[in-house]
Parts: C-alpha cells; structure tokens; sequence
C-alpha cells in the first residue's frame, strides 16, 4: 500500500495557518493514521508554551438532564465555541473518495450528521471510519468530493473547521510525562483558549470528567478509563460544537466504558454539542446513538435509528423477535461486499496498540 503524501509533515493540518491553526496533526514515519494524531499532540508538545497554533476542538452537549446534573457540568461553565451560522447539518459529506495509493479507504462517503444528534459511525475493521473522520477534521485533505462542517468546507475553511471540533483520535493522544492538567493546558493553548480564560477553562473540563482530583498527577499514572476521559478533557477544553471520538472506549472495561459515556452525555446534554462517534461496541451504539451510519468498503451501506435498523432487518429476514445491533452489522459487514472481513495488518495492529496502552 502507498502512503498518502497528505500524511507527510507540512501536507495535512497546515502548520503554516497560524495563528488559529491545529498542530501539525501529522506525522513523519508510522504510516497509521491514529499514530499519526498521537504523532501530532507529541509534536505540539515540544511546541514552545505560547508559540503554539491554534486548532479547534472542544465537546458540548448530549445526554440527559440528571446525567449533566450528576457531572456537575452547566452550559455555563463549558460555554460554546464560536456560534457559527445555524445549520441543520452538522456534517455533510458528499461522495468523499480517499485512496491510499490503491487502496480506496473511503469510496464515495453520502454522510450527513444532524446538529445535536449522537451519530455512531459503525463498520468493520478498515471500512474507512477513521479516515472519513481524519478527512472530516481536516487533517487529511479532501481530494474528491465535498465536507462541510456547519456549512464550512473542509477543503477551504480548514481553520474554521477545527475551530468548531473537537476530537479524540482512535490511537492514545495524552502524553504519559505531563500530569491531566497540563495535557489539558496544552490543547487549551493549541486550540487558542484565550489566555485570561485558559486555567479556568482547563479546570471546568478537568472536573467535567471527574478529574479534578487527580488533575496534577502525572497521566502515566492514570488508569486506563482516567487516560480516556483526560482526552475527553482535551478535547473538550476548547468548547466545541462538534466532538468526533474515534473509538473512545477501545479497551475499556463495562465500568470505565459507562464513565466515558456518562460524562459526554452530560456534556452535551448542558451544551447542545453534536456527536460523531465510531465504536466496535454494539451495546453502546444501540444504547447511546441518535442515528447509525453502517459503513463498509468506504461507504454508507445502512442508515437509521437503531431500532429502525434491527427493524428493517427483521422484516427482511421475516423473523418474529427484533435482530440485535450486531445482527444488523453481520448483516452488512458480512454481505458479500467485501473479502476482507476483519480488516488487514494494519488494521489490527492500531487497534491492538491503542487497546494496550489504555488497558
Ligand atoms: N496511512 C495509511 N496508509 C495506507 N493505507 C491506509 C492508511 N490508513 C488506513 N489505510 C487503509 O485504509 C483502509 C481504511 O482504514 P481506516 O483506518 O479508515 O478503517 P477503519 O474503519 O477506521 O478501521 P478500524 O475499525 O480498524 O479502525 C484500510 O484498508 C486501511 O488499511
Ligand atoms: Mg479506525
């Protein structure tokens, strides 16, 4: 396989943006492209304090009422970015196509992810989720078709874009050496949290993951359900519209896995954000998603509530008891589509790295 010169250095986030822009997202050697994010955040670290450019990510609302309560998290206190223009669409991509080399990781992506809904991303391993998602934050170009973030192109917009996004990247992006606190200051400064704002900023999204306590001890020290919700903080800090997390509880255990979600839920339950999420877990997709996208070989192949899903698929199948979410997914994934069920080396080699550094 060919590696994309957009992973090169100096060709995706655009470290010539600045001011305003992301870190160089990028990376140089490991051609995996959660790596790659966790390249980029190692990169921003060695990023002079206040010469640091700005991206754009934060988190804000889902959930319910009593779970934001429980969290201690209020509109106030997280806020919003920049209150761009309404739009109904919070992502809308049209047949996005991404190679790499020969391999058509993303083959004419219909996405469109309603504001304020929770949109699982669901698929098999290297059905094209992540580098959909890497092209809708822009730290991949978009070399055919359309990406619009509450109606900014990626393509055009790119700083706009990040402005309003928050995102936690499937491969681990917390640097173990710095305590949650300054992995948390770090993003604020990345993501241009106005200074006078920033400690006050970082402590909110801090003690919105419940880690407030733990806030100066050193992030290697942390568990692995603590590694993720740090992240969480990270992403949130800079109070997004938009919040993309990559398989956020990729090896997790059911407690920590239930942490994670209680806490996006509270946030955006108290700010409106909207949520694009991919995960492997069946459960928390049909517990926790407004709407499904199935994806497989590079695109949408069903599209739905869970419950309209499991539907269709029990009256395709004529069977008398609603399928589960993972019928629904056998059913796609396994549909004759595709010879290259459970994903290749690469594949499971991220997924394998980044479940072992969180476990
Ligand atoms: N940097 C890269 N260079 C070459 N090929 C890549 C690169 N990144 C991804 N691919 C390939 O693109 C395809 C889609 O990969 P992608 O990571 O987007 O899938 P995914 O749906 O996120 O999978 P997973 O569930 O395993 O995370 C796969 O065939 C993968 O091997
Ligand atoms: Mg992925």
């Amino acid at each position: 396989m060919t590696r994309d010169t957009a992973d090169t250095p100096g060709n995706t986030a655009g470290t010539t943006d600045s001011p305003g822009t992301r870190p160089d997202i990028t990376s140089t050697a490991d051609t995996s492209a959660g790596a790659a994010d966790a390249a980029s955040t190692a990169a921003v670290s060695a990023v002079p304090a206040d010469a640091a450019p700005t991206p754009a990510v934060s988190a804000e609302a889902v959930g319910t009422a009593d779970t934001a309560d429980s969290a201690g998290v209020s509109a106030a206190s997280l806020g919003t970015a920049d209150a761009v223009g309404a739009s109904a669409e919070a992502v809308r991509c049209a047949q996005l196509v991404y190679a790499f080399g020969d391999t058509h990781a993303v083959d004419g992506l219909d996405l469109d992810v309603r504001e304020g809904e929770v949109f699982g991303l669901l698929g098999p391993n290297g059905a094209g989720k992540t580098t959909a998602i890497r092209c809708i934050t822009t730290l991949l170009p978009v070399p055919t078709g359309t990406v619009r973030v509450f109606g900014h192109d990626a393509a055009r917009e790119r700083m706009a874009v990040r402005r309003l996004l928050g995102y936690v990247p499937q491969q681990l992006s917390a640097d173990s050496g710095l305590t949650g606190r300054e992995n948390v200051a770090l993003f604020a400064r990345v993501f241009d949290v106005p200074r006078r704002e920033r400690a006050a900023r970082v402590a909110q999204a801090l003690a919105a993951v419940d880690l407030a306590d733990a806030a100066d001890r050193l992030a290697g020290t942390y568990s692995g359900g603590m590694v993720r919700r740090l992240e969480l903080a990270q992403a949130l800090v800079s109070a997004p519209r938009l919040l993309i997390l990559d398989e956020p509880t990729i090896g997790l255990d059911p407690i920590a896995r239930t942490g994670v979600w209680k806490h996006i839920n509270a946030v955006r339950a108290a700010t409106g954000m909207t949520v694009l999420v991919t995960t492997h877990y069946m459960d928390e997709a049909d517990q926790y998603c407004d709407r499904i996208g199935l994806m497989h070989r590079g695109r949408i192949r069903a599209l739905g509530t869970p419950v309209e899903l499991r539907r269709g698929l029990a009256e395709r199948q004529g069977a008398d008891t609603l399928p589960t979410l993972e019928d629904v997914f056998r059913d796609v994934a396994g549909s004759g589509l595709g010879d290259n069920s459970g994903g290749g080396f690469r594949d499971v080699r991220s997924t394998r790295r980044t479940a072992r550094r969180v476990g």
